[in-house]
């Protein structure tokens, strides 16, 4: 907060992203209607935000809603305001966002989430710059210059009859689309640095980075959680790291937590003992296995983390009967091959 988000603040070296953020930017100069599309945690509040710090609204409001997690009435009146009355909890006159951002940017996020009641008003706001407030005869004039986001599919909602096309083809006069970090991973290295940064100025540290295995390992991961995601996940390892770069051990609680678990007592076949089982033997299975799933299930990469050859791992995997274990008649790939250390040397 306090400080203004501009277009630097996005990090990226992605060529799609490029061209996202020079359409937006000279969209936030022309005071058009912008939609922007993208999954969750991809940067859409950001780029928002960098929409309305570059246009000529800059000095005025920027004002956010969520148009999820509202009832119809409640967001009506969050958006438009109400008069004392209008509703059972409405005991005072209350101003609503739209008005709220008279001279500055109305930010709609998850505008597909929005009621068909709430969608007529926004189309008329949108296009006559004027409403009632729920319960009022007397109409408002605001403004207003919006911005909407969706993770949502909103054509197939249009198609679907749940979103009002006269509404969707207001809104995207100038449509954006933000891709998914897995699909811009030579982002990764840069927002890792930048997180790093924002982890030490957090926690008072200073790390200088994140290891090369470490680094593998964000390169490959598939990010459901985008750009949110990687930033938490670095920003825990900042924390937890008692080194000046962090590990993959430093997160691997943390990549662990994702999996289901599993009880000792109970266990499936194949599935290491309890982590009070402290024989060198449970140990080093539940270990392989964080890796394995470290590594995505990758065995050659396992083996070299673990600075085993494949031989070995399948031998360990077969006498587990780990779900991991070569099937009876598969080859133990890789036969001969030498372990490569690399953890520790970046
Ligand atoms: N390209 C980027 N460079 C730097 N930081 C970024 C970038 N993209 C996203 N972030 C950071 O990642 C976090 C998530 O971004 P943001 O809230 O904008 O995502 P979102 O698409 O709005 O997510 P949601 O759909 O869940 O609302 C924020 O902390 C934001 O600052
Ligand atoms: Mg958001």
């Amino acid at each position: 907060m306090g400080e203004m988000t501009t277009f630097d603040r996005i990090v990226t070296r992605n060529e799609e992203m490029h061209e996202c953020l020079q359409i937006a930017q000279t969209a936030a100069m022309a005071d058009v209607t912008v939609l922007i599309f993208g999954e969750n945690g991809t940067g859409k509040n950001l780029l928002a935000q960098a929409i309305h710090t570059a246009s000529r609204r800059r000095s005025g409001p920027f004002i956010p809603v969520n148009c999820t997690a509202l009832t119809e009435t409640l967001l009506e009146s969050e958006l438009f305001g109400h008069v004392r009355g209008a509703f059972t909890s409405a005991d005072r006159d209350r101003r609503g966002k739209f008005e709220l951002a008279d001279g500055g940017t109305l930010f709609l996020d998850e505008i597909g989430d929005m009621s068909a009641s709430a969608q007529a008003k926004m189309l008329r706001a949108v296009e006559e710059k004027e409403f009632e407030p729920v319960g009022s005869e007397k109409t408002v004039h605001a403004d207003v210059r919006i911005v909407a986001a969706t993770n949502r599919d909103l054509p197939g909602l249009v198609k679907g009859g749940t979103f009002r096309e006269d509404l969707y083809y207001r809104l995207n006069e100038v449509v954006l689309r933000v891709p998914p970090l897995r699909e811009r991973r030579e982002d990764i290295p840069e927002l890792v640095r930048v997180f790093v940064e924002e982890g030490n100025r957090k926690f008072g540290k200073s790390v200088r980075g994140a290891s090369n295995v470490t680094m593998d390992y964000l390169l490959r991961h598939e990010w459901p959680g985008n750009v949110r995601e990687l930033r938490s996940l670095i920003h825990y390892g900042v924390l937890m790291t008692r080194r000046d770069v962090v590990w993959l051990e430093d997160l691997s609680w943390r990549i662990h937590l994702g999996r289901p678990p599993h009880d000792g007592a109970g266990a499936a076949p194949g599935s290491p003992g309890g982590e009070d089982d402290l024989s060198l033997d449970s140990v080093d299975h539940r270990h392989v296995e964080r890796v394995l799933t470290i590594t995505t299930g990758n065995k050659k990469r396992a083996c070299e983390l673990l600075g085993i050859s494949r031989p070995t791992l399948n031998r360990m995997l077969r006498r587990w009967g780990s779900p991991h274990a070569p099937s009876a008649g598969e080859p133990d790939e890789g036969e001969g091959e030498e372990p490569v250390p690399t953890e520790g040397r970046s």
